[in-house]
């Protein structure tokens, strides 16, 4: 099966010409300004922007969290990310207490098979460290899985002391994998919480408020301290706050391998979505949560200038019904997360790009190629290029859609930014050759997706 994509305007992190992309079963094999080789299909991608398909390396799908389990399993979520444009995803694994990792890794491996319809990575979130579980982690890393997602934050479900952290993060300094860092004061938002709940304030807003940015601050700079004196790289997940991206930044200016992401989430929404009427506050309950609206401005200059290095989503998507209810007299009890594994591409080109915020090729960047060299993914994803796998994606920068969960393929009854139009559609969305994603119509397969081994440093 050939596919050639003709007279396109091929977007990567550095490049932006008119073009074409011949692919060969899974792998694109030409670029050129005019292949003419014959083709089992042409696709005419006048007045589209071809562009590598997005890479999301910050999911959680089918994960048990907040005594219930997320909204989307690996097929439901990786349909939406497949027409979101997102044609990879590294997921998070979860290491139990008492368990071994190998034993987390082939439970999310089984959660995965024969359901993801897009190809898919793991982090691995490590919980109960001894020394069996360092081994461990060392085999992990040749086997692909070389990231390890560690908390500062969630006493008693997963967070460590930093005794633990940078033991951690000194087996991860000598095997040539990547710490991920959930980075909040954990204890210090733990005795705020209890004090709120004792005073009678249990709305959803006070999930915000007790979780102060200060609290993020400190945690990423430990989180960075404890990884200069490790030796190992260090990536901020979900970075919110002005104030931890300053830790970032000075990390950075050190020359320190400091890596951190933000999501839309914090780029669109604020804290005055916890102040909508009633209960709708939960929607918006995540950690780290939304922060006032003057920090969205810090967040993208810190993308434009390369202190913050990837936009993922953190989808974690609990429904409004029966799901973030459980909070609805405590909201401590109301699961953290929300869905966005489907509106990332489009959000960011049309609040980024169209805005003028960033380039078209930090889009890019941000959403594929940089995600891709962090997690040892590149240059078989993350880029368009002869031997790249064929991940790509067809995006008209012209077409408009309105977000709405009734019309999203996310299975979760809200979306946090309903009613709000955006410029900029993936229209056809290509899966190692294969067109999963054309006129609005899912055409790949549940299960067609692969385990994708990643590369480690050394
Ligand atoms: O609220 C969030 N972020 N939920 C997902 C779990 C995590 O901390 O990433
Ligand atoms: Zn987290
Ligand atoms: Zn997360």
């Amino acid at each position: 099966m050939s596919l050639l994509i003709k007279h396109g305007t091929v977007v990567t992190a550095t490049d932006l010409y008119q073009g074409d992309v011949f692919i060969e079963r899974d792998t694109i094999t030409a670029l050129g300004t005019a292949l003419a080789m014959p083709a089992d299909r042409v696709i005419d991608a006048t007045g589209r922007y071809v562009i590598p398909g997005g890479i999301d390396c910050h999911t959680h799908l089918d994960m048990p969290f907040g005594g219930t389990t997320s909204a989307d399993d690996f097929e439901s979520g990786t349909v939406a990310a497949a027409f979101g444009g997102t044609t990879s995803i590294v997921d998070f694994a979860i290491q139990y207490k008492g368990q071994t990792l190998h034993h987390a890794w082939e439970t999310w491996m089984k959660k995965a098979e024969g359901k993801a319809a897009i190809d898919y990575g793991f982090h691995m979130i490590i919980t109960d460290l001894d020394a069996a579980v360092e081994d461990e982690m060392d085999a992990l890393v040749r086997q692909g899985v070389t990231s390890f997602k560690l908390f500062m934050a969630y006493p008693g479900v997963f967070m460590q002391d930093d005794a633990t952290i940078f033991r951690a993060m000194l087996r991860t300094g000598g095997n040539g994998g990547t710490i991920c860092m959930h980075a909040e004061n954990g204890g210090v938002i733990d005795v705020l919480v209890k004090r709120a709940l004792a005073e009678g304030k249990t709305a959803p807003k006070y999930h915000a408020l007790t979780r102060p940015a200060r609290a993020e601050a400190e945690a990423t700079h430990r989180a960075i301290a404890l990884a200069e004196m490790a030796d190992v790289p260090v990536y901020i997940v979900h970075l919110s706050a002005a104030e931890a991206l300053e830790m970032v930044t000075e990390a950075r200016d050190r020359g320190l391998p400091a890596y951190a992401e933000t999501c839309p989430q914090y780029l669109f929404l604020s804290y005055d979505n916890y102040e909508e009427p009633g209960f709708e506050g939960a929607k918006y309950v995540m950690s780290p949560p939304l922060r006032p609206r003057a920090t969205q401005d810090r967040l993208w200059r810190g993308l434009a200038s390369n202190d913050l290095q990837a936009i993922s989503t953190d989808h974690c998507p609990f429904c409004m019904k029966e799901q973030k209810t459980l909070g609805r007299d405590d909201f401590s009890k109301i699961p953290n997360g929300a869905p966005g594994i489907e509106t990332r591409m489009s959000l960011v080109y049309d609040g980024g790009v169209r805005t003028g915020r960033i380039s078209l090729n930090r889009w890019v960047e941000l959403t594929s190629t940089s995600p891709a060299k962090i997690f040892g993914l590149f240059p078989r994803k993350g880029t368009i290029a002869p031997g790249s796998d064929a991940d790509i994606v067809i995006f008209n920068p012209d077409a408009k859609t309105t977000l709405s969960a009734a019309t999203l393929h996310m299975k979760v009854d809200y979306n946090p930014y309903e009613g709000r139009e955006v410029t900029g559609v993936s229209e056809t969305v290509i899966s190692r050759g294969q067109v999963i994603v054309e006129n609005g119509v899912f055409t790949g397969r549940a299960g067609a997706g692969e385990f994708v081994k990643r590369q480690s440093r050394s």
